[in-house]
Order: C-alpha cells, then sequence, then structure tokens
C-alpha cells in the first residue's frame, strides 16, 4: 500500500514533472482524451449540419431514362461477303470514312485522338484510338463491332446497331487506320462475329413506330369508332331491339367493332354479354326472337354504312 502510495506521488508531484520534461509526454494523454472528448461533443452536438448536403438530392425523371424507337419504315439489311471481312473492298472503306468524319469524329476526332468538340466535358472522356490501354470491350474485330452494336452503357458512346453489318466492319479498319497497330483478324474473331451477330446473313428490320405517334393513332382510331357508335346510337330507335339492350352505348360500339355476319353476330352477342350491353332477355330469348333482333341489326347497319 505504501509502494503504491509512494508511486502515484510521485507522479502526483509537479516539481518531478518540471525536472523530467519527457513525463509531460504521458500527462499529453490526458490532454488529448480532453481534446477528442470536447471534439465528439461538438460533434454531436451539430450533427444536423455534419449531415447536411448542400447539393438538394436529383433524382432523375424516369420517364427521360426510357429510349423511344424511331420512326422508321422496315427495310432489308445486307449481310456482309464473309471475304470482306477480312479484305474490305474500297467502297466499304470510303463508306467508313464518311460515317466516321460526319458521326463519330465529333467526339472522336479527326484524327481519333478522342479530342472531339462534342467529347468535351464527357466522363468517361471519349476513347483515344492511338492509344492502347483503357479499352473497355477492346480493339479486335468482335470486340469493337460489339462496342458499336451495343454502345457502352451509361456512356456517351451509344449503340449504332442501325448502321449495317460492313458499315460496322469498315469503322473498325477506320478505327484501327489511327493506331499504328496492324488491323489482323483471325478466322477465330470471323467465326465469333457471325456467332453473335450473324454478319454474313441478310435480315429484315421491322418497321419501328414512336410510342407517342402510335399512341395517338390509337387515340384517333377510337374517336372514329366513338363517331361511329354515336351515329349508330341515334339509329337505335327501333323499340324491337330496345326491348333487348340494356346499355346504348356499349352495344353501340359493340357494333361498330362487331362482324357483321349475321350467324357470328348470333355468336358474339352471347359470348360478349353483358359487356356488349345487350340484356339477360336476349339471351333467355327464343331463337325465332334472337334471329329477328339480328335481322333488325342487319338491316340497320346496312343504313350505316
Ligand atoms: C457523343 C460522343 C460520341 C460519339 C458521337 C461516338 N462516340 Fe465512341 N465513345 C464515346 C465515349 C464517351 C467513349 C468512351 C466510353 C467509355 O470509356 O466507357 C467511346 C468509346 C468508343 C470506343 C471504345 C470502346 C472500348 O472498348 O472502350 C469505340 C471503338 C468507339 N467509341 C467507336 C465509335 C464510333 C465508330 C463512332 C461513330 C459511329 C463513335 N464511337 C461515336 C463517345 C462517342
Amino acid at each position: 500500500m505504501k509502494k503504491l502510495f509512494v508511486y502515484f506521488y510521485d507522479e502526483i508531484d509537479f516539481k518531478q514533472v518540471f525536472k523530467n520534461p519527457k513525463r509531460w509526454v504521458g500527462y499529453s494523454f490526458i490532454l488529448f482524451f480532453f481534446v477528442i472528448f470536447a471534439l465528439g461533443i461538438v460533434y454531436l452536438d451539430q450533427i444536423d449540419q455534419f449531415y447536411k448536403n448542400p447539393i438538394p438530392y436529383f433524382e432523375p425523371d424516369s420517364a427521360k431514362l426510357f429510349k423511344d424507337v424511331n420512326l422508321s419504315l422496315g427495310r432489308k439489311v445486307e449481310g456482309v461477303k464473309i471475304e470482306y471481312i477480312k479484305n474490305p473492298t474500297e467502297a466499304m472503306l470510303k463508306r467508313g470514312e464518311e460515317i466516321f468524319r460526319t458521326t463519330c469524329s465529333t467526339c472522336h476526332g479527326e484524327s481519333g485522338k478522342g479530342d472531339g468538340i462534342a467529347g468535351k466535358g464527357l466522363n468517361p472522356p471519349p476513347r483515344d484510338f492511338t492509344k492502347k490501354d483503357g479499352w473497355k470491350n477492346g480493339t479486335s474485330i468482335a470486340q469493337i463491332y460489339k462496342t458499336l452494336q451495343e454502345g457502352i452503357p451509361g456512356t456517351g458512346m451509344v449503340s449504332y446497331e442501325f448502321l449495317s453489318p460492313s458499315e460496322k466492319i469498315a469503322l473498325f479498319y477506320i478505327i484501327k487506320s489511327f493506331s499504328n497497330e496492324k488491323s489482323e483478324v483471325s478466322d477465330k474473331d470471323i467465326a465469333e462475329l457471325e456467332a453473335n451477330y450473324k454478319v454474313t446473313q441478310t435480315y429484315e428490320l421491322p418497321p419501328t413506330i414512336p410510342i407517342g405517334i402510335a399512341m395517338s393513332k390509337i387515340v384517333n382510331e377510337s374517336q372514329e369508332v366513338q363517331t361511329k357508335a354515336n351515329s349508330i346510337s341515334n339509329l337505335l330507335n327501333d323499340n324491337y331491339i330496345m326491348q333487348f339492350i340494356e346499355d346504348k352505348e356499349k352495344f353501340s360500339a359493340f357494333l361498330v367493332n362487331a362482324k357483321r355476319t349475321p350467324n357470328e353476330l348470333e355468336q358474339l352477342l352471347i359470348q360478349n354479354y353483358p359487356l356488349n350491353g345487350v340484356s339477360s332477355k336476349f339471351i333467355l330469348a327464343t331463337n325465332q326472337e334472337k334471329q329477328l333482333f339480328i335481322e333488325k341489326i342487319k338491316l340497320m347497319s346496312i343504313n350505316t354504312n
């Protein structure tokens, strides 16, 4: 007990500290403790400020992330002759140059260094074709074809799928011409190209229509149905017909859409009940009554056509 006291006495005796300055090192830990404790209190007190983000959270408009298709008529896309993959024709290369000059050079630069005006400020920047490093897909013909076909998602490099196989292959040679690398194409590359993209096969591109236009077409068509239905609805004043009808509007719309051959009409009238606006009375009617109803409808339809 006495020993312990002597030990602490030494420590508490400040004269010792001044005699032997190295002892400050020990005391400094206590100081650190208080400093960190004080910082902790300030941190907890100001925690709202630490978490406050001066830049408001921005969520991209999900409607704009959706990419609509272009309006295009269907067309035939010619496959490339297999021998042209290794030895492109003059005409192919010329076309490739033209596409590069008009489309790609705005970002990738006239000499492929990635220094085009439209590429400034893009992150990641457009690829410098004269450099070997940093390629995401790679530099083989199959890899460059993949880049052109699919683009690099999330970057300025969009898909150029609409170019024909021979144009995409020509672009590979144009890209290669910027570096001093040889544009070697192995049989394995060709097999890979053919397996993934069927480049030698001619195929039909189906026509496409942007959603906006498709929707307005649907609206127009349904407006047409609506006007026709209205004119039919005005003609539906025969008492015999009306006794079998529950909802005049639904029934007129049904008539516009239904084929007007009497046999099928009877079937449709029963199948689509009650959506087509006929009443249960029609379902329960005798065959004779049904026939008369259909005859009258037929006569009326002829009048509206
Ligand atoms: C709007 C600007 C822009 C245009 C136009 C553009 N590119 Fe790109 N391209 C980029 C960007 C940005 C990258 C880099 C993407 C990355 O690093 O992920 C890139 C990368 C590439 C790559 C390298 C892919 C890889 O493996 O890293 C190739 C090849 C390429 N582009 C070819 C073309 C061709 C050919 C055209 C014209 C048909 C074209 N680009 C048009 C912006 C563009």
